[in-house]
């Protein structure tokens, strides 16, 4: 039987899963890796670490016996992996979490300049992209940033692993902040800025492309064939929205993953006139807008690790339910790493604010939930203004149907689940196929592969609450954002 692996690095675990041409999971396999958590606003992974995850989960498939055809890479965006000449990994990745290139982005938006930058990148400056990441290593170590040869993205250090190939596609590529979206190439402009060379980035090709076959050695030890190839794939947003079937305007894709994501794709035309953040997507010559809010499920794990009272999530479902809308007072504000989307604000951090004498775990449980969903509602608010007929909920937190209803009482919209769950790594997945043939397009495969599961509808006697509940959640952050940045230290 044809298979084909979809394999996608994400920040707590990687998750390689084996698909038929049908998309039917066939066997799926993870394995975790530890965020580094230095200081206050570090977060740094070690790509070795993320080598060994993939190797053990495609091992785990192919010693079922399963042959494999080819490989999609789904991975967390914006990381910075840089490489020496010998190809040796010259620090731990600076992942997309990490706010610490605070004054290189003040930098940039000062001296290379904001409109700028946003006119090359789609972009205004964000700390959290790769190109004020490595001015970050430029400032503070230059020792390691004259030894660069090669700059690359989490996914597609994997890729390098695996295929020898230096390369990445246009969806991530456009999170490095450093590509030309309207052209499709690297910005002359901004590698002088860095004085970087052109040789030190991937070549740059379409996610539905070919990019190389694993090599002789990783056929040996992984259990793969020498026809086996790896397509570009994806960064792991627009491998999500694929892997959920969000290819065109006026389809909405949320991901409850680390991250809360509200993606939708767009056309160029409309680039020049949103104010969400705007990337490529991994169809063809396709743009989608983003809003992100840096801490979702990270927020979930972090309480739950802390003052969860050992509780597993479903029982502290339990307890949040037998809250009520607004968690008697109590608001989360999710700013846990900072904020990208609405606020872009590297100096937020996270707030409960409304602690009384009487609130339980099951409101500060509650809290944390509507706090995520009010800053989705954030995100959704910044759309085009256009009608969307389909919003589709995916990720770890899809699974909770009382965040599912939260959610889609906040919105006031209905939001669907789809019967695959495999979001990004069913994506990539569907970029081998394609490349391989099985499908005539991305739109083909999306339309045969994926199928509604159930719905979730607004809670009435929520939506009044929520309204109300959001314009003072909306004013916690006007009141506070001063005082964030005085209080905020490294
Ligand atoms: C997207 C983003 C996150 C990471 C980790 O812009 O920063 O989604 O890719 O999931």
């Amino acid at each position: 039987m044809d298979c084909y692996l979809g394999i996608d690095i994400g920040t707590s675990g990687t998750k390689t899963v084996c698909f038929d041409k049908a998309g039917h999971v066939l066997a799926s396999a993870t394995a975790e890796y530890e965020l580094l958590t230095i200081k206050p606003g570090y977060s740094e992974e070690r790509p070795c670490d993320w080598w060994e995850a993939v190797k053990k989960t495609i091992k785990e498939i192919t010693k079922l016996g399963l042959e494999i055809k080819g490989i999609g890479l789904s991975g967390q965006m914006h990381g910075l992996v840089i490489l020496d000449k010998e190809d040796k990994v010259l620090r731990n990745s600076i992942i997309w979490c990490d706010n610490r290139a605070i004054l290189e982005a003040e930098e940039l938006a000062i001296n290379f300049g904001n409109e700028r930058l946003k006119a090359i990148t789609g972009n205004e400056v964000v700390p959290a992209f790769t190109l004020a990441k490595l001015l970050w290593v430029k400032n503070n170590e230059p020792d390691i940033y004259c030894r660069i040869a090669k700059v690359m993205l989490p996914k597609d250090y994997i890729r390098y692993m695996l295929t020898k190939e230096f390369k990445t596609e246009y969806s991530d590529a456009s999170g490095m902040q450093m590509l030309d979206i309207y052209k499709k190439e690297f910005s002359k402009e901004i590698l002088d800025y860095l004085e970087l060379s052109k040789d030190c980035l991937p070549s740059l090709q379409e996610s539905v492309e070919i990019s190389g076959y694993v090599t002789k050695e990783n056929q040996k030890e992984l259990g793969l064939s020498e026809k086996c190839f790896v397509v570009g794939g994806a960064g792991d947003q627009a491998a999500a929205a694929l892997g959920n079937g969000i290819i065109s305007k006026g389809e909405v894709s949320i991901v409850l993953g680390s991250s809360g994501v509200v993606f939708s794709p767009i056309l160029k035309e409309d680039l020049k006139t949103n104010n969400l953040q705007v990337f490529m997507h991994a169809v063809p010559n396709t743009y989608h807008v983003m809003g992100v809010t840096n801490g979702c499920g990270l927020s979930y794990k972090w309480f739950k690790e802390n003052f969860g009272a050992g509780l597993n999530y479903e029982e502290l479902n339990q307890k949040a339910l037998a809250s009520v809308p607004m968690a008697n007072g109590l608001i989360y504000l999710p700013y846990l790493n900072g904020e990208r989307t609405p606020h872009l604000d590297p100096y937020a951090s996270g707030t409960f604010i409304g602690i009384r004498q009487n609130t339980s775990l099951g409101d500060f449980t509650r809290a944390i939930l509507e706090g995520v969903a009010f800053s989705l509602n954030d995100c959704f608010n910044m759309l085009p203004k256009i009608e969307y007929k389909k919003v589709l909920v995916s990720g770890g937190g899809a699974n909770g149907q009382l965040w599912r209803s939260i959610i889609a009482s906040i919105l006031n919209m209905k939001i669907s689940r789809l019967e695959q769950s495999e979001g990004g790594a069913l994506g990539v997945a569907i970029l081998a196929m394609v490349a391989d043939g099985v499908y005539t397009s991305i739109a083909e495969a999306t339309s045969k592969i994926i199928h509604i599961k159930d719905n979730e509808l607004p809670n009435e006697a929520w939506v009044l609450a929520y309204k109300d509940g959001y314009l003072l959640y909306q004013e916690a952050y006007k009141s506070l954002k001063t005082y964030y940045k005085k209080a905020f230290k490294e």
